[in-house]
């Protein structure tokens, strides 16, 4: 996949964070985000297989797949060494941003106020995750953040669904919102993908509308 995962989120607008337990969901989990159009996942560090589930689904090169929760230096090199495209943080972690600026891999560091979107911008970084967005302020936040940051975008997640999602994709200075609602292995489990996939078509509906 060789498309640029800033221009892949501008156009889609939606990046599912994928939380793997089970990888024999995976080609599922392939199947729905392609099906609808929504070809990016971030795959988080909070489960053992996130490595290996990157890495399968990277290997047909129908998805721009990048890690999540990536909060260590040691974490993004086994993202990157297995195939992520991208990378996101829940924080500011100099040694993570370092690293993928050094290989030339995107990052969305996690910031929440003006301190941490300065440090994130002192780096050359136009883009940054906001979060937990519903914590801090969601969109109020973000409209008083993007005075001063006038030149940052915002990937917004934590506490965003299917009620609210559309709100925060209208604001100009969101590039997309992220969240565990898009995609969710446990909703994979009960009837696989069924249910999924028509939770996935309804949200891409709304936005296309
Ligand atoms: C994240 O890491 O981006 C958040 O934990 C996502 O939050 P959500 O589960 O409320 O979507």
């Amino acid at each position: 996949m060789s498309q640029n995962v800033y221009q892949t989120l501008e156009e889609v607008k939606l990046l599912p964070l994928y939380t793997a337990t089970d990888l024999s969901y995976l080609p599922k989990v392939e199947e729905i985000l392609v099906e609808n159009h929504v070809p990016l996942i971030e795959v988080t560090f909070r489960s053992k297989l996130a490595g290996e589930a990157i890495k399968q689904l990277s290997a047909s090169g129908k998805l721009l797949v990048g890690a999540g929760t990536v909060r260590t230096l040691e974490e993004v090199k086994i993202a990157i060494e297995n195939g992520a495209t991208f990378i996101v943080s829940p924080a500011v972690v100099p040694e993570v941003i370092e690293y993928c600026l050094e290989q030339e891999i995107p990052i969305f560091p996690g910031t929440a106020t003006p301190t941490d979107i300065q440090q994130a911008a002192s780096y050359g970084i136009k883009t940054v995750k906001f979060f937990p967005a519903d914590i801090y302020g969601g969109l109020k936040a973000i409209n008083a953040l993007s005075g001063p940051f006038y030149d940052i975008k915002f990937l917004p997640t934590g506490g965003i669904n299917e009620e609210n999602f559309l709100e925060y994709i209208e604001n100009p200075n969101v590039v997309g919102i992220g969240g565990s609602f898009i995609l969710s292995e446990k909703v994979i489990m009960e009837d696989n993908g069924v249910k999924m996939n028509q939770i996935l078509q309804s949200l891409v509906e709304k936005i296309n509308k």
